[in-house]
């Protein structure tokens, strides 16, 4: 019996890394990109070939920093069973380390994989708990928003340590989502935030405080409808301005997000820890294509455009 799971990716609409500092933020799934994985029964020992992340061993060759181990031994410690004589296929459409949620999918994959190999019926939060305890040994702090919306594959209104609040989106609107093609691990990013943040307490608290103003005033656009689209793009751009002053922009976002908005994005912003990945821009659905062109000839490697729902 072949076992096959799937997670999406997610983009972060407003409130990153303010979200780490106990202020709300608002993530997305994006269908577009998935991990997956297909877990075979076989008669040798757990073999793990993942062809994106250039890795093929056995589970008991694993390094002990290796975030695809960590995310089985954990789930096998859950259930309280031995590793099972499998080998786990994992693929990613999601680029790896642009923002987009990669790690908290491919987590969620192997999770789902095991549950249902052992049978063992888990609940969407505990799938999302497994998976926050893989992304705290790896991200620094993690917030949980990653692991929130991918598990739940739903957007969500997240503030740290509280339950779920689901984001209802009144009316789809169009996102055009923009790759720089540069790495940016999520923990340097964190981390240096919390570098600054130690620093200078006073101006990082406000700074998150305007943050949570902006995703607040975002939530009420988003779940009335978008009657405003202009007024949203505005709360993007004023986010972005924030992020550059905590100093997770980079050259390449900021290009792609005046490529966006001078090709007639209503707002544009980098989605997710910044220094790199992915930005988003939101767009007339009318317009996507010529937003999108623009995005590629500013440089973005990969571009995706997004109704979100
Ligand atoms: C990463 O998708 C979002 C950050 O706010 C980190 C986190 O919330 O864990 C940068």
């Amino acid at each position: 019996m072949t076992i096959t799971t799937t997670a999406p990716g997610k983009i972060i609409l407003c409130g990153e890394h303010a979200v780490v500092y106990g202020r709300p933020a608002i993530a997305v799934p994006v269908s577009q990109v998935e991990a997956k994985a297909v877990l075979i029964p076989t008669k040798t020992k757990f073999h793990i070939i993942a062809p994106d992340l250039k890795r093929d061993y056995r589970l008991d060759s694993a390094l002990p920093d290796d975030p695809i181990a960590s995310s089985i031994k954990l789930t096998l410690a859950q259930f309280d069973e031995l590793p099972p004589h499998v080998t786990l296929q994992l693929t990613a459409t999601i680029p790896l380390g642009r923002g987009l949620g990669s790690g908290a999918a491919i987590s969620t994959v192997i999770v789902r994989a095991l549950a249902q190999y052992f049978e063992q019926p888990l609940s969407t939060d505990m799938v999302s708990r497994l998976v926050f305890e893989v992304e705290k040994l790896y991200h620094g702090t993690p917030s949980g928003i990653d692991n929130t919306v991918i598990a739940y594959q739903q957007s969500v209104y997240f503030i740290k340590g509280r339950p779920i609040q689901r984001l209802r989106v009144k009316q789809p609107f169009c996102l055009v989502i923009g790759d720089t093609g540069v790495v940016a691990p999520t923990h340097i990013a964190v981390g240096g935030v919390r570098e600054r943040w130690q620093a200078n307490r006073e101006q990082y608290e406000g700074y998150f405080d305007d943050i949570e103003t902006l995703v607040r005033h975002t939530r009420v656009i988003v779940e009335q409808g978008i009657s405003k689209p202009k007024a949203l793009g505005k709360l993007m751009n004023e986010n972005q301005e924030l992020l550059e002053q905590i100093g997770v922009s980079s050259p390449e976002l900021e290009r792609l997000v005046q490529a966006a908005r001078q090709a007639g994005a209503w707002g544009a912003k980098l989605s997710g820890a910044g220094l790199g990945g992915n930005m988003i821009a939101l767009v007339e659905l009318a317009q996507a294509d010529a937003v999108a062109q623009n995005l590629r000839q500013a440089g973005a490697t990969d571009v995706i455009i997004s109704q979100i729902e």
